[in-house]
């Protein structure tokens, strides 16, 4: 809260008034949110409590004396590992003590089920873990346990929303580990507001990062996913916690994709990917056979990229589907991508390879539900387009990734090799990938053709595309 200023004017109450959306706050009522642009999403908050409240959330990590960087003690890398590896590897190795984790996503996407079996995991490795529960009752938790074959003798249960109390009852019980199942029903006396504003979250959360880190508790935070898309308060939240991973595929998938967009502790954009089954999540090992799951005929309009989403390379299919538009303003749709760069490689496509689409919709998907952000998803997108165009499949055993840039030349991409080296595992024998990205020593189980330019790839798909039309004749 930026106006204010001193404890005099914090106890005359200056009325202020927060966004529900963004948690921003303004002194003047409006229906838009000056900040997030939101309608009719501003209420009347309080100034938060004087002792105890929001300043000594900034105080989370305080020792009140200034130290040299050397003397202070930590331990090398200690880590709890949870026994889960998709999920151990999108924290960057395990759990860190005293960090805090944000888990978010939508209603129902498994959230729950995973801390739940991320704890029965735990306790396997005698490591003592405690479940608050605030949108459960203890009996639908333990029913939940017993279902995904948790073991419900070796887990700690709390039912609690009343921040003092779990506060009092974690001082005492001293867990390595803990969840908050959801931030948003924990509520704080020192607030007026009800539970899950954006007040009330921020303070809570507040509280609890500060028990994290002054007691080494590895904290896990449940948080809901507001319908636009991000946490409820999310500016607040995401600056408070070490870590945070989303849930970002669609509930009615099989498939779950948790991906961590911010992490302290290792690297960011590492995906770990789960199976909904009867019995819970259930990790998966190989994510790339099963995103790579084709018919046997080879169909226009389908590349096979190579992401590196994280530290992982990933084999994932990228559709396009062009058809004739009767709009002036023809459409471009993506799943899994962003859509201005779709819109930005159209126009590249057209001024510096010579195809144009400006009389077709444009619709293009990243087959299993996998959000695609880095830029090596371009030529192999620009690909996908002109099968489709052309109606003329590519190859099945060629794979293609590398990032086009607005002068039409195709750039470099990390982690060439190692992308190249999982889909040789995969049984893919071609790749048209950037020219820099081509190995020095020839590698025996996959040809490597390296372009520079748009206009050289294109050359290489249409030959690859006659080739094939001509196998099929
Ligand atoms: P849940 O973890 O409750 O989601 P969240 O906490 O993110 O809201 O997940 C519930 C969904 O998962 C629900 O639709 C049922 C499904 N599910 C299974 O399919 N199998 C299982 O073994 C479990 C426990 C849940
Ligand atoms: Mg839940």
């Amino acid at each position: 809260m930026g106006s204010e200023t001193g404890q005099d004017q914090v106890s005359r109450a200056k009325q202020l008034f927060e966004c529900g959306e963004c948690g921003a706050s303004t002194p003047k009522w409006t229906g838009r949110c000056p900040h997030c642009e939101a309608w009719n999403s501003l209420s009347a908050s309080t100034p938060a409590p004087r002792r105890g409240g929001a300043r000594a959330g900034r105080r989370a990590a305080g020792t009140a004396e200034i130290v040299s960087a050397r003397d202070v003690a930590f331990e090398e890398e200690t880590r709890i590992e949870i026994g889960i590896g998709e999920l151990d590897r999108v924290l960057g190795g395990g759990l860190v003590p005293g960090s805090v984790v944000l888990l978010g996503g939508d209603p129902g996407i498994g959230k729950s089920t995973l801390l739940l079996q991320a704890l029965g995991a735990l306790s396997r490795r005698s490591v003592r873990a405690l479940y608050v529960t605030g949108e459960e009752s203890l009996r639908q938790v333990t029913m939940r346990a017993q279902r995904t074959e948790v073991g419900s003798d070796a887990l700690d249960l709390l039912a609690e929303t009343h921040l003092e109390t779990i506060l009092r009852l974690i001082a005492r019980h001293r867990p390595p580990v803990l969840v908050i199942d959801s931030i948003q029903t924990v509520f704080t006396e020192g607030l007026d507001s009800a539970p899950g504003a954006v007040g009330q979250v921020r303070e809570c959360a507040a509280q609890l990062v500060r028990f994290a880190k002054t007691t080494g508790t590895a904290l896990l935070l449940v948080g809901h996913v507001t319908k636009e898309g991000s946490l409820a308060g999310p500016r607040v939240l995401e600056h408070m916690v070490d870590t945070v991973m989303y849930f970002e595929s669609e509930a009615s998938s099989r498939f779950r994709v948790i991906r961590a967009t911010k992490n302290r502790f290792g690297a960011v954009n590492e995906l770990g990917m789960f199976a909904m089954t009867d019995h819970g999540l259930r990790p998966v090992a190989n994510p790339s056979a099963i995103l790579l799951s084709r018919g046997p005929e080879p169909v226009p309009g389908s590349t096979v990229m190579v992401t590196r989403e994280g530290t992982r390379p990933l084999l994932v299919e990228v559709q396009a589907l062009l058809d004739d538009s009767s709009l002036g303003n023809p459409r471009r749709v993506t799943l899994g991508l962003d859509q201005n760069r779709l819109v930005m490689l159209l126009a590249v496509l057209h001024r510096h390879g010579g195809v144009s689409t400006h009389d077709q919709d444009v619709f293009v998907n990243v087959v299993g539900g996998v959000r695609v952000s880095e830029t090596g998803a371009d030529l192999a997108t620009l690909a996908a387009v002109c099968s489709s165009l052309r109606s003329r499949p590519l190859p099945r055993d060629l794979v293609v990734f590398g990032e086009v840039g607005l002068a039409g030349e195709v750039r470099p991409v990390g982690g060439g090799e190692e992308r190249l080296r999982e889909a040789a595992k995969h049984g893919f024998r071609r790749a048209v990938v950037p020219r820099a990205n081509v190995p020095r020593k020839p590698m025996a189980e996959i040809d490597a053709a390296g372009v520079a330019t748009l206009a050289e790839a294109l050359e290489h798909f249409r030959a690859e595309q006659s080739e094939e039309g001509g196998n099929r004749q």
